[in-house]
Order: structure tokens, then sequence, then C-alpha cells
């Protein structure tokens, strides 16, 4: 008999579609730079209902660019939760703002419009000027956008939704309109949304990022900061003893720089990927919440000892992470030999977070933070197997490992 495949937490999905779209694209003109980046750009707007949709080389540059965009610098501060990846707080620190870490509701690990409001005054006694919220949508269940937009419409604050779990995730109104998140639609003008498509993500591009927004105005600056701060816009130009002949005619070799900027394109090839998977979105949604839902019932047992993360009443999540919370401490098995067990059984698992706030960088920077909710949520959390191409039966094999693991009698195992 052969054994059994192993099953990593996340893992990409592609099929003849996604490689013929990208064969395509080899044997063509543009490998960068080209109408494939623009095809992809179009189709992330009309999924989002964004107005603007700005591709970019991954997560992190799409943060990046969003905090260049608003002009963060340093003196400003962002307010980012701290269980998310390194990345959202890193890109406040390229522009040189300063991170005001805020604590996350221990049941869902998002924060809520509390913990933004005590991370503002803890930034504001330490003498920063906070102009962003960085909320993020962990596991792709999002944040509460209407309390946070509010909250920042109310401060005037800027939103950079970290949506880098997110894509395909929708919240529904009171009054019974789905808003996909990316469409901007909650809170300020100054809101920008980003997106990974990191192969682990519900859509991959091998490498690659996004950042939507309906403001004309970030959407220039994202597409300028992109690519070197280079401005081809003649309306753009500032020097037009330069930039223009005598008949007023832009000529045509002449761009400017009013500002440095990075390389943080994304290439066609890769943009032909994450079109064809964006084709994809659906399925994959779809899939990924049954097996989030047969999660839910096989999990059921095994409580309270082992929980599924509580689900936000107004968000319809494309769920990017199976991120159960496990009382270690009550089992009696420390989570490393618990994830050691499950590997020697060909389950991956991986932990989703450390709280950034503790990272020794950070650490160094602020002092040790009080973060009861952000701890509480890293003592437990394990991020369980899911994927589109997971079978039914790959669940119950990673629920009885799970079981097992935690040393759990069979009485209380599932079915
Ligand atoms: C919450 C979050 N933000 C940002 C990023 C950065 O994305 P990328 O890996 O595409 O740079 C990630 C990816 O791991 C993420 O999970």
């Amino acid at each position: 008999m052969s054994p059994l495949p192993f099953l990593p937490y996340g893992r990409q999905d592609i099929d003849q579609a996604d490689i013929d779209a990208v064969t395509a694209v080899l044997r063509g003109d543009w490998l960068t730079q080209g109408p494939t980046v623009e095809a992809f750009e179009r189709a992330l707007a009309g999924r989002t209902q964004a107005t603007h949709a700005v591709a970019c080389a991954n997560g992190t540059a799409a943060l990046h660019l969003a905090c260049l965009a608003l002009g963060l610098g340093p003196g400003d501060a962002v307010v980012v939760p701290s269980v998310t990846f390194l990345a959202t707080a890193n890109a406040a620190r390229y522009v040189g703002a300063e991170v005001a870490f805020a604590d996350v509701d221990p049941a869902t690990s998002l924060m809520g419009p509390e913990q933004a409001e005590a991370a503002i005054a803890r930034a504001e006694a330490a003498g920063w000027r906070v102009r962003a919220l960085a909320p993020v949508h962990f596991a792709g269940q999002t944040a509460d956008r209407a309390a946070l937009g509010a909250l920042a419409v109310a401060r005037g604050l800027a939103i950079i939704e970290d949506a880098c779990h997110a894509i395909g995730s929708a919240d529904v109104t009171a009054d019974g309109r789905v808003v996909p998140v990316g469409s901007g639609a909650f809170g300020p003008s100054a809101a920008m949304t980003a997106f990974s498509f990191h192969p682990v993500k519900t859509i991959a591009a091998g490498e690659g990022g996004a950042v939507t927004t309906n403001d004309p105005g970030l959407a220039a600056r994202l597409r300028r900061f992109r690519n070197h701060g280079m401005e081809r816009d003649p309306a753009g130009f500032e020097d037009h003893g330069a930039a223009f002949d005598n008949d007023g005619t832009a000529n045509p070799w002449y761009y400017e720089m009013a500002e440095p900027g990075f390389n943080h394109r994304l290439t066609d090839i890769q943009s032909a990927l994450a079109l064809s998977q964006l084709a994809r979105l659906d399925t994959f949604v779809a899939r990924r919440r049954h097996l989030m839902d047969l999660y839910a019932s096989r999990l059921a047992p095994l409580s309270p000892l082992v929980r599924p993360a509580a689900r936000v009443p107004w968000c319809r999540p494309a769920w990017h992470l199976c991120a159960v919370r496990i009382d270690f401490a009550a089992a009696g098995r420390p989570r490393a030999r618990v994830m050691a067990e499950l590997r020697a059984r060909g389950i991956g698992t991986q932990v989703h977070y450390i709280p950034v706030h503790r990272q020794p960088y950070w650490r160094r920077r602020y002092g040790a933070l009080a973060l009861g909710g952000a701890e509480e949520h890293y003592a437990q959390t394990l991020s369980l197997p899911l994927f589109p191409a997971m079978a039914d039966a790959d669940v119950d094999r990673v629920v009885a490992a799970l079981a097992e693991a935690l040393g759990i009698p069979p009485s209380a195992k599932p079915g």
C-alpha cells in the first residue's frame, strides 16, 4: 500500500488552463510591462468592485506602495494588529513611520474598533501622529470594516486593509448588500486594500500582489511608486522647458521623477497566472467553505480542547487558513509535540502568527507591550491543512490524527 500523501497546511492549485495562460505569454511579445498586467488589473478591479487595481510584485510591496501613496513618514504612525505577518508592520517602517500595535479579539483574532482606539491612545501618548489604520482580515474573515471605517472617518485617518488572506471574501450589510473585500466601500476616501498572490494564498501568481482603491490620486501615486517614481503623463510634468517642444508637444522620450520609487512591478508571466486563477476564484472559495464546514462538524466532538475560530456575523469569508484554537495546556501536550506527531502522520501544520510586537526588533524599539488578546491567540492557535484539492476524507484524516496527537480518548473522537 502506498503511503498517504503529505497534506501541507496550504498549497496552490494549478490546472491546464493556468499553464496554457502562462505559456501563451511566454510565446508572446511582452514578458513584463505588457497587456496581461493591465488585463489582470481590469479583472481584479471588476471582481472587487474597485475603480482602480494596481498590480505589484507581492503583498509586501502592495503594503509598502500604500504607505508611500499616503506620504507616510517619520513621526507618523500606522495602527497594525499584532496578529499578522511581519510584512504589515514592516511596510510602515520602510517609509520611516511608527507602528502602533493593536490587540485583537482572541475569539476571532481580528482587530476591532476598541482595540484600534486603545492603540491610537497609546500612539498619541507617545507623541506620534496617527495617520492610518491597517486592519488585517485574518484567515479570510474580515475585521469590522464598517466600524473601523467609521472610526477612520471620525478621526481623519486613512485605511490600508491588509487583505492578503481575503481575496474573494465579502461582507453583507444590514440592508443585504454584498460588499467584496477590495471595494473600499467603507470609511474614508483615502482607502486602499492590499492583496497577496503567494502560492499558499487563495489565488497564486508565484509571487504577486495588488492594491485596489477608488481614489484616482492614490492610484496614480501607487503606479508611480511601483515604477521608480517615473512620471510619463505630460499633465504631471514640472520641468516644462525640458518636457515640451516649442509648439507645446511633449517630447516622446521624456519622463520625470519627482520622488524616488521602487521596482515593485508584476510581470506579464505572473499576471497571466493570476488572471487565470482569478477566473477560478469562485470554485476555490466554494471548496474552501465546504472544507471549513466539514472541519467544524468533525471537530465538534473535540470541544472544548479544540475549537474552530469564532465566525463574525457580517462576513462571508473566503477562508485562507483553518486556524483552530487548541488548549494545549489542558491537553497536557505541548504544541511542538503535537505538530511533530501530526507531521509523522503526513500532516503539515503551522502557527499563524507569533504576535509581531514580540519580535526582538519591535521589542527593542517599543519595549514589552501587554496585548492579552494577541497572547491568548498565540498560545492556542494552530493552522490545519486547507487547500482546494483536499478530499473530504482528508479532513477526517486530519481530525483523527489531531485527536490522537492530543491524547483525546476514542469515545470523544469524531465518527
Ligand atoms: C497578512 C499578510 N500580510 C502581508 C503578507 C505579505 O504578502 P507577500 O508574501 O505576497 O509579500 C502576507 C503573506 O504572507 C500576509 O499573510
